[in-house]
């Protein structure tokens, strides 16, 4: 329930603190109470032991006792508690009074003492005062007992006097809080109200003026998460605006050589449609694999596929499945990978997709009849690279070759311009960098994708 609402939760903490102070309060006025009646109760009791000592005094040598009945009627008459006395003397023992009475010992001459004690099972108060000798040698004790019944009917009293208008004020001092959380916490309902009031697909920022410290902070976090989300929102809209476009070319002439052979009348005629048608559905194919893959490497879709490999191994396998299609190219494909091996933590099969990806392109764009280089090292962090000797790319194209659907003017071939923005998606779901050597003058490219995270990932795990 406390994380549940910032407002209860606040209350109720303030609540408990409140009830503790008013718990220990009710300790020490209960402590106080009982004190003070135990003061004026005492008083009295005191009294009776000194008014019960007159009736004792020496007689022929021995100590009596002249304690009339009606009296002694007077001195135990209480509607509410029981009162008992004793009287003792040594040597000659208890004179009058109760037996069932202990009497405090150690009690000086002239003396009284005051103590907690017990008859039967009831708790009582107890004095017992000590009279000056009356012969020489003997000593007299004098003690009254009474229970606790208007002790603590008086201590209940002052303790209800006490706590009850304390309660009162713990209410009031709650209200009030409620109060004052509802005021504090206002510019924080208020912001939750805004947004909650406004559209789903409303992401404007909102208004941070008048907000205190901690509210304005949340606000601008909250602005700077809308204008992500915006930009990453337009983004993707203008992908799959660009993809629908992209996409309709090929398949509009699949659907126009699929009419011509239809109508071609001619053995050749229909055959040359339906080679184009044939082009046109590769390149359809291409296209939504391209796409698929795009969308596979974005960031959250590959997290999860991360797992300790050997890119050496990894780059041998992608070297030798390419060797069939670069010798029907007449290229002079180079393998320049070591036998150490180099440990990643990476997705396999999409650093395989970024090597196909570069070496399509070297075989498509590089000299034809060129020589083609796919090559690792080890230092200074594993790294990748795939080196042609076609025309290059100029310096000004080198940041715009990695956007989608980005091709440079002039290109001839099936590309549809997706090939280097997943190189550039995959090696940042890696943490790589990714370097273009390239100078249309001395001819030639180079593509290095270098892994300095996802090593020391590797080496840390
Ligand atoms: N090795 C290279 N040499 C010269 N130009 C290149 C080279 N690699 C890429 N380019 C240029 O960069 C452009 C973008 O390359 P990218 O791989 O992104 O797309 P594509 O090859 O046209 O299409 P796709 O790879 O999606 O089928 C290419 O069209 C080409 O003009
Ligand atoms: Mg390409």
């Amino acid at each position: 329930m406390l994380s549940g609402s910032l407002r209860l939760g606040l209350l109720l903490r303030l609540a408990a603190l409140l009830c503790l102070l008013l718990a220990l309060d009710a300790f020490a006025c209960y402590y106080t109470a009982l004190h003070f009646a135990n003061l004026v109760y005492d008083r009295w009791l005191i009294d009776s032991d000194r008014s019960l000592a007159t009736a004792v005094h020496a007689q022929d040598g021995r100590i009596e006792v002249d304690l009339p009945r009606a009296a002694l009627e007077v001195f135990q008459f209480d509607e509410v508690d029981t009162t008992y006395y004793r009287i003792d003397s040594a040597p000659q023992g208890l004179i009058a009074g109760n037996p069932a009475l202990t009497p405090i010992t150690d009690v000086p001459a002239g003396q009284v003492r005051l103590a907690d004690s017990q008859i039967g099972g009831r708790r009582v108060r107890l004095v017992s005062g000590r009279l000056r000798p009356l012969i020489p040698g003997s000593a007299v004790t004098v003690s009254v007992a009474e229970t606790l019944i208007k002790r603590s009917a008086l201590t209940r009293e002052i303790l209800l006097v006490m706590v009850a208008p304390q309660v009162a004020l713990l209410a009031v001092a709650l209200g009030l809080a409620w109060i004052n959380v509802n005021r504090g916490l206002k510019p924080l309902t208020d912001l939750a109200q805004a947004i909650e009031s406004r559209g789903h697909d409303n992401l404007t920022p909102v208004s941070e003026a008048e907000l205190p410290l901690e509210a304005r902070v949340l606000a601008s976090r909250l602005n700077e998460l809308f204008t992500r989300v915006t930009a990453a929102m337009q983004s993707q809209e203008r992908f799959v605006a660009d993809a629908a476009h992209q996409l309709r070319t090929p398949l509009a002439a699949v659907v126009l050589h699929a009419d011509a052979a239809e109508r071609a009348v001619e053995p050749d005629a229909r055959r040359r449609a339906l080679r184009s048608l044939r082009q046109s559905a590769d390149r359809a194919a291409r296209l939504s694999q391209q796409l698929l893959l795009l969308m596979r490497a974005g960031p959250a879709a590959a997290a999860a596929r991360m797992a300790p490999i050997d890119l050496a191994v990894l780059v041998r396998r992608i070297g030798e499945e390419w060797v069939p299609q670069m010798l029907a190219r007449g290229i002079d494909f180079g393998l320049a990978a070591s036998d150490e091996p180099l440990p990643l933590v990476a997705d396999e099969s999409l650093l395989a997709e970024m090597l196909s990806n570069l070496l399509d392109n070297a075989l498509r764009y590089g000299r034809p009849a060129g020589r083609v280089t796919l090559g690792v090292l080890a230092a200074p962090a594993p790294a990748v690279y795939v080196e042609d000797d076609g025309p290059g790319i100029d310096p000004s194209e080198h940041a715009r070759i990695f956007e989608r659907f980005h091709r440079l003017p002039g290109t001839a071939g099936e590309g549809c311009g997706l090939g280097l923005a997943i190189v550039k998606q995959i090696a940042e779901l890696h943490q790589a960098g990714v370097r273009v050597d390239s100078d249309p003058h001395a001819g030639g490219t180079r593509i290095t994708i270098t892994f300095a995270a996802a090593a020391a990932r590797s080496t840390a795990g």
